[in-house]
């Protein structure tokens, strides 16, 4: 007889869950093949190739702060792959009412295959990821938004090809998407030269865990220089609200400008994860601009989280 003590309802396979809360995560081939699937999917979505590899699955999304992109493009992709998505606001959860996230965790694990969450803090993520037993996602924290790299990276594959060795630019604040391309730096091994005043760098410690490739310097012009790539967000993020009127002040210097953008190769690209402030961080001439690929990075999101979603939930 079995002793029914040891007949735990826990799963087995909560040790070799995958998640996706930083870079990292992935090993370089990974993150490749997931570029190479991405635009794959891409390709069949274009030519209205359904595809139902995540039928009957279900990914739960929870969102502390607002989202155009992330929510779309995360719930469009569970449609397309034959599976669902539901938006679980805090403000109309038990979250708004102090359920604890790990119990929240443990009973979104017993009823979905896979949780995406954009939190304040990225510590809720670990948190959440701690107990889960399905794959977690991080769909942006004040640290990091890896699920922007992979549309990015998607992104400057497709317009200039392997970004191996490439130099690339980023103009602005020390921020979430900038620790993130640092992280990417490293992993896919560009060389990222950070423009940004004394008081806003990126984290120290994802800076010093960037084995050189990623440098900062308060010289704007000397960062554009021969860049592949220009990247920029916006100076506030969310959640710094309160700081805004300082950092207008301290960042302006940073404000890519059509004679900057011409200071990086002719062919150089421009990339701004949204949404975008014209006229603080970046002039409407350069994002309305013929070198802006700011739309086709805004839509690779759906298709590098499509590619993401097959490779958690179905590898
Ligand atoms: N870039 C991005 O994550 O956009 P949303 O805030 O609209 O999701
Ligand atoms: N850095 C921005 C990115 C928004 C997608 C923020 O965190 O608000």
């Amino acid at each position: 007889m079995p002793d029914p003590a040891n007949q735990s309802a826990q799963p087995v396979h909560h040790h070799s869950v995958r998640h996706f809360i930083e870079e990292p995560d992935l090993s370089a081939d990974e993150f490749r093949a997931l570029i190479a699937s991405a635009i794959e999917l891409k390709s069949l979505w274009h030519r209205k190739e359904p595809r139902n590899t995540l039928q009957n699955r279900t990914l739960a999304m929870i969102f502390e702060k607002a989202s155009t992109r992330t929510r779309c493009s995360f719930e469009a992709g569970m449609n397309q792959l034959g599976g669902h998505a539901i938006n679980l606001s805090p403000a109309d959860t038990q979250l708004g009412r102090g359920e604890p996230i790990t119990d929240t965790s443990r009973v979104l694990s017993e009823m979905v295959d896979v949780a995406m969450l954009r939190t304040r803090q990225h510590a809720t993520i670990e948190s959440f990821a701690s107990v889960s037993t399905i794959p977690v996602i991080n769909g942006l924290s004040d640290m990091l938004h890896p699920c922007q790299m992979l549309a990015d990276m998607q992104t400057f594959f497709e317009c200039r090809g392997d970004i191996r060795g490439a130099r690339i630019a980023w103009l602005g604040a020390g921020n979430n998407v900038c620790n993130s391309l640092i992280n990417t730096a490293r992993l896919l091994d560009f060389e990222l030269v950070i423009a940004c005043p004394a008081e806003y760098k990126p984290d120290n410690q994802i800076l010093q865990n960037s084995a050189g490739r990623a440098t900062v310097t308060e010289d704007a012009q000397a960062a554009c220089e021969n860049a592949a790539a220009i990247v920029t967000d916006v100076w506030t993020s969310m959640g710094e609200e309160s700081e805004n009127e300082q950092r207008l002040k301290a960042l302006a210097p940073y404000q890519l400008n059509q004679q900057l953008l011409n200071m990086a190769d002719k062919d150089a690209i421009f990339m701004h994860c949204l949404p975008a402030h014209r006229g603080e961080e970046v002039t409407a001439e350069v994002i309305d601009g013929p070198q802006s690929v700011v739309w086709q990075e805004a839509g690779n999101r759906l298709h590098a989280q499509k590619a993401l979603l097959e490779f958690l939930l179905l590898s």
